[in-house]
């Protein structure tokens, strides 16, 4: 379909329509091949692509912005590709989460000065689409998402291997003594089979899956595998949808509504999704106005059940789920609690995304009243250790730990806690409850994904699989234990975590909703007196402007500068 656009009405005629200099020079540098009609009333389609040899998992974001290219030309827009920061969640270090507000600064930035009248955004790896969303969501024209899709599974000795959750998993054995490490080695590459993003319910496909639940992509786009030839004829669509996206100003705004956040919340407890998304999404509600809080996701998410039997909460692969159904299986399994008529990208009801769509295997996407977990969303603790709250994914802990009382182990960084956890000699049994700070925001910096720190040897040996751990850090979506996580405020801007002291009594009651430090408000008081803020991690550059300005885990880690929208309009010329 090839649609005709009122040149008056797209935002690119700020830079093409006219006979002055600036015209001229605008459309003479970018006529390199381009007819004049180009810069005639054809939508000009920004593909903002995060593909990087430095994300393996969005390398191959490339290939499917050629499918992406043909449909916009399909649809009479003029597709024009543009890289961004990229990051790596295996590669980049101390953690790429520091650098997912530049990322989306970038996003935001070169949107905003590039002409462009709608913009495709390819995303993948971890980081990657929440930052992408975050920056369009504050420049706000029409815009919609491409995720790289998941791995195929692994497989090995006839077993199914989930990208990182296995890696944990066999890590642990080894530390136990009941794997070789040549056992593990052996499954190194075996574990990244294809193109794509980690194939467990991990932080990615979670977040892919926040996208379609928003209604910020077509639906499919969570699940279907990167290699398979559906990701590319949904590339395909994706560019003509968002030339038609351009013809009604159909924007971030628009899906973005509080249903589309509540539909969200709903979808990711059923999913059994990374508690990173927490994050994520009260990011991504910051830049568009919606009032989203912590316990919102409480409220909205943690009593409903896990239908998604996929790592690490379950036992399938997102290429399992897809055959299963994917997304709109499941959403079909809960539309009587979702707002059915939340707008979409598609520009129609979210409803249309899950209508008549079927679950082909009840095993791997249970229905409603069969679930794996009866009330498996995260759960908000508040208390006198995280008076800003902290969270806990029940469908990734050990069902005997959800209340327990111990004596705390204390860790004051992950380095310390990797120098102590493995020394014979360490004072701990399986009811200690180890504790990590200065892992949060500003302390790390970046919240890195330590949260679910290793058990320690001796424990591994005698056959312990799991303890309480309590952390300012966040987890790995592919990761599992009872571990309380995203404690706010973080230790280094002097939290309560800061005064814990090895052998306090802590206690963990999950369903209470609480995370008490069972010492007195005097002795806490005391301490707090005496405590003093560690020397700055940074004095320049990006960490520096992270560091003060980053907000706590209980707002989503954004800048405080950069919540908000700047919209798209530009107000000086550049000659
Ligand atoms: Fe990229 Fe897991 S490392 S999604």
């Amino acid at each position: 379909m090839t649609l005709s656009v009122d040149p008056v009405k797209l935002r690119t005629s700020r830079w093409y329509d006219g006979r002055s200099r600036d015209n001229y020079i605008h459309r003479s540098w970018m006529k390199r091949g381009l007819p004049d009609d180009a810069f005639e009333g054809k939508p000009m389609i920004g593909i903002c692509n995060s593909a990087s040899d430095l994300a393996p998992c969005n390398q191959h974001l490339r290939d499917l912005a050629d499918f992406v290219k043909r449909g916009v030309w399909d649809s009479g827009g003029v597709p024009l590709e543009f890289p961004v920061t990229s990051l790596g969640e295996a590669q980049i270090q101390p953690t790429a989460m520091l650098l997912r507000n530049l990322m989306a600064m970038d996003v935001e930035e070169s949107i905003r000065g590039n002409p462009v009248d709608g913009v495709v955004l390819l995303a993948g790896c971890d980081k990657t689409t929440p930052a992408m969303v975050m920056g369009a969501a504050s420049v706000d024209i029409p815009a919609i998402v491409l995720t790289g899709g998941p791995m195929l599974s692994g497989r090995h000795l006839g077993q199914r291997l989930g990208s990182a959750t296995d890696v944990w998993r066999m890590s642990e054995r080894v530390r136990a003594g009941s794997l070789s490490a040549e056992a593990f080695l052996a499954t190194e590459s075996v574990m990244t089979r294809s193109a794509g993003h980690c194939n467990p319910m991990g932080t990615a496909s979670t977040m892919a899956a926040m996208v379609e639940a928003l209604g910020l992509s077509l639906p499919d786009n969570a699940a279907i595998p990167a290699p398979d030839a559906r990701r590319r004829r949904l590339a395909h669509l994706t560019g003509r949808r968002i030339v038609e996206m351009v013809a009604t100003d159909l924007r971030p705004s628009t899906v973005l509504t509080r249903s589309a956040f509540e539909n969200a919340i709903r979808v990711l407890a059923a999913i059994g999704g990374s508690s990173n998304a927490v994050i994520h999404l009260l990011a991504i509600a910051g830049r568009v106005g919606v009032e989203l809080t912590l316990d919102d996701f409480d409220r909205i998410g943690s009593r409903l059940p896990l239908l998604a039997n996929v790592m690490p909460a379950g036992e399938y692969l997102m290429e399992d789920f897809f055959e299963a159904g994917g997304i709109p299986a499941v959403m079909a399994e809960l539309a009587d609690l979702l707002d059915a008529e939340a707008m979409t990208v598609s520009g129609s009801p979210i409803r249309e995304q899950w209508q008549g769509r079927e679950t082909w295997n009840r095993e791997v996407i249970r229905p409603l009243d069969d679930p794996l977990i009866p009330e498996a969303g995260l759960a908000v603790l508040r208390g006198n250790l995280c008076p800003q709250g902290a969270i806990v994914k029940p469908a990734a802990a050990s069902a005997h730990l959800l209340v327990h009382t111990g004596p705390a182990l204390v860790f004051d960084s992950i380095e310390d806690f990797k120098e102590r956890v493995d020394d014979p000699d360490l004072d701990v049994d399986r009811d200690t409850v180890m504790v990590l700070r200065g892992c949060g925001p500003k302390g790390y910096p970046g919240m890195p994904e330590v949260g679910n720190m290793p058990l320690p040897a001796k424990l591994l040996a005698s056959g312990v699989e799991d303890m309480v751990r309590i952390s300012d850090a966040r987890m790995s979506g592919t990761a599992f234990g009872t571990t309380v996580l995203h404690v706010a405020p973080e230790s280094t801007a002097g939290g309560p975590l800061a005064l814990v002291r090895t052998g306090d009594s802590i206690t963990l009651d999950v369903p209470a909703r609480r995370l008490t430090l069972n010492v007195d408000d005097s002795e806490l008081a005391r301490r707090g007196a005496e405590w003093q803020a560690p020397p700055p991690v940074a004095d320049r550059g990006w960490y520096r402007l992270y560091v003060d300005h980053v907000t706590q885990a209980d707002t989503g880690c954004d800048l405080d500068f950069l919540v908000g929208a700047s919209g798209s309009a530009i107000t000086r010329e550049s000659h």
